[in-house]
C-alpha cells in the first residue's frame, strides 16, 4: 500500500514531541520544565486539525498543502456555482474552499454516469450550527443533482472515543436526537439512507472486512496518531467510516469540514484495489466558536456554540454575552476607527452561513468597518437571522418525526440497502 507522503513527516514530528515528553518526564516534571514542555507543544502545533481535535487559528492554505488537497477556485468553482444557483454563496465565498476530484465528479455527472453523496455525524451531544451547515449544503447538492445521499450516524465512534465518557445509552439517545435534526433538513426520503452504525454495520460486515484487511496498522497510526493506549475498537473504526464511500460503484462526493479528510486519504489508497472509485471530497472551513476565531465550538462549553435546540432567549443571551466582537472599546473609538469584521464572530457567522445575499453582506461589512454600524447592531442582525433560522428548523423537525422511518428503513433507498448482499460487494 502506498503511504501518504506526509505520513513520514508526521511520524517524525510526533516522535520528536514524544522524545521531548519522555526526557522531561524522566527529568522529574519541575514547574519550569512543565512550562517548557507546554511551550514546546505550542511551537510544534500552532494549530491542530484532526477528526477529534481542532485548536488554534487554522491556516487553511497550509492545510491544503499539508493534506495534499486542491483549492476550489477558478473554472471549477464557477462550474459548481452554476449548478448550485441561489445556494452557491458557500462556494463563491470559499467557505467550501478545498477538494479532491471534484472536477471528476462534475465530469461524471455531465457524461451521465452520475455520482452519489455521503456525509455524517458523530452523535456525541446536541448538534450545533456548524454541523448543520454540512447537512444543508449536502441537501442543496442533492436537490440540484438529484442524487442519492448516505448519512452515517457514528454512535459506535462516539462510544469508543473514551475521552467523551459517554455511556452506550447516551450515544443511542444522541443518535435518535441527531437523526431528527438531520431529517429536519428535508432530504429526499426515497434517495436518502441514514445508517446508524450500531444498527447497520453488522449487515455490511463482509465489505467492512475487505476494507479492514487492506489498511495496515502503521498507516492508521500515522494518519490518526493512534498510540499504545488507543483502544482496539477505535483502531478498527476507520474501516467503518470508509464503508459508505463504497456503497455504489459510482464516484462518491463527501461534503464535510476538512477535519474528516484523513479518512478519505486512506480510502483513496485502497478503493481501486476493491473495484471502487477513490472518494472525492469538498471541504469546508470551520464556523468559529462564538467566543473568538480560535479553537472550535464545543458540546461541553455551551457559551462557544449555538445548538439547534437552544430557545430564543438562550440564543440572544449567548450572542449578546459571549460573541467575540471586532469592535472598539468605546462608541467614540468605534465611530472613529471602525470595527474589524475579520475577527468579529457575528460578522463571520453571517458571512459563512446566515446571510446568503452578497450585496447585503458587503453593505454590513462596509458599515461596520466605517464605524457607522456598532457592535450591538451587528449582534442584533445575527440574533434575528439565527432565531429565524432555528424557528424554521424547529418547525421542520416537528414534521420530520414522521419521516425518520423512511430514511432509516422504509424509503426506496433504505429498503435497497437493507436488502443488499454485502458479501458480493
Ligand atoms: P462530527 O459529528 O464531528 O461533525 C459532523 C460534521 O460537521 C462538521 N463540522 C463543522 N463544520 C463547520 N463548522 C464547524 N465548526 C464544524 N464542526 C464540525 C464535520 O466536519 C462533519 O462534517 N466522524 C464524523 C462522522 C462522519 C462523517 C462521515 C462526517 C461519519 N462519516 C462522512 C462527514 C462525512 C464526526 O464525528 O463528525
Amino acid at each position: 500500500m502506498v503511504a501518504h507522503p506526509r505520513n513520514a513527516e508526521w511520524r517524525n514530528r510526533l516522535t520528536i514531541v514524544r522524545i521531548v515528553r519522555l526526557s522531561l518526564a524522566v527529568a522529574g516534571q519541575q514547574p519550569e520544565i512543565r512550562a517548557y514542555q507546554v511551550r514546546m507543544e505550542m511551537v510544534e502545533k500552532k494549530f491542530v486539525v484532526t477528526p477529534w481535535e481542532v485548536s488554534g487559528i487554522v491556516d487553511y492554505e497550509r492545510l491544503i498543502r499539508e493534506f495534499g488537497t486542491q483549492p476550489i477556485s477558478g473554472g471549477l468553482a464557477k462550474r459548481l456555482e452554476s449548478s448550485l444557483g441561489d445556494t452557491a454563496y458557500l462556494v463563491r465565498r470559499q467557505i467550501f474552499f478545498s477538494h479532491r476530484d471534484l472536477n471528476l465528479v462534475l465530469d461524471d455527472y455531465e457524461k451521465g454516469k452520475g455520482f452519489f453523496l455521503y456525509t455524517g455525524r458523530g452523535p456525541s451531544g446536541p448538534m450545533h450550527i456548524g454541523h448543520i451547515l454540512q447537512f444543508y449544503f449536502t441537501k442543496w447538492l442533492q436537490e440540484k443533482f438529484r442524487v442519492n445521499v448516505y448519512i452515517q450516524m457514528t454512535d459506535d465512534e462516539k462510544f469508543l472515543e473514551e475521552k467523551r465518557n459517554l455511556s452506550y445509552e447516551d450515544t443511542q439517545k444522541w443518535a435518535a436526537d441527531n437523526i431528527l435534526e438531520v431529517a429536519a433538513v428535508g432530504f429526499d426520503p426515497d434517495k436518502t439512507f441514514i445508517l446508524q452504525d450500531t444498527e447497520f454495520v453488522g449487515h455490511a460486515y463482509p465489505l467492512i472486512l475487505k476494507i479492514a484487511r487492506r489498511v495496515n496498522y502503521s498507516t492508521a497510526k500515522s494518519v490518526f496518531g493512534f498510540t499504545g493506549e488507543t483502544n482496539i475498537g477505535f483502531s478498527f473504526y476507520p474501516a467503518i467510516q470508509i464503508l459508505p464511500s463504497l456503497f455504489e460503484k459510482k464516484r462518491c462526493l463527501i461534503p464535510s469540514a476538512i477535519d474528516q479528510d484523513p479518512y478519505w486519504r486512506i480510502q483513496r489508497d485502497i478503493a481501486e484495489s476493491l473495484g471502487y472509485h477513490k472518494a472525492a471530497a469538498v471541504h469546508s472551513k470551520f464556523m468559529p466558536p462564538l467566543t473568538g476565531m480560535q479553537d472550535k465550538m464545543s458540546s461541553s462549553k455551551p457559551e462557544t456554540a449555538i445548538y439547534l435546540n437552544d430557545d430564543e432567549k438562550t440564543v440572544r443571551n449567548k450572542i449578546y454575552r459571549h460573541a467575540f466582537s471586532g469592535g472598539q472599546s468605546s462608541i467614540e473609538e468605534h465611530r472613529k476607527l471602525g470595527g474589524n469584521p475579520d475577527v468579529d464572530v457575528p460578522f463571520q457567522w453571517l458571512y459563512m452561513f446566515f446571510e446568503p445575499d452578497d450585496q447585503r453582506i458587503e453593505e454590513i461589512r462596509a458599515e461596520y468597518k466605517s464605524g457607522r454600524m456598532l457592535t450591538g447592531q451587528m449582534k442584533d442582525i445575527l440574533v434575528e437571522k439565527v432565531t429565524g433560522f432555528l424557528r424554521g428548523h424547529r418547525e421542520r423537525r416537528e414534521k420530520a418525526q414522521a419521516q425518520v422511518h423512511l430514511y432509516k428503513k422504509d424509503g426506496a433507498l433504505a429498503r435497497e440497502m437493507w436488502k443488499h448482499d454485502f458479501s458480493k460487494s
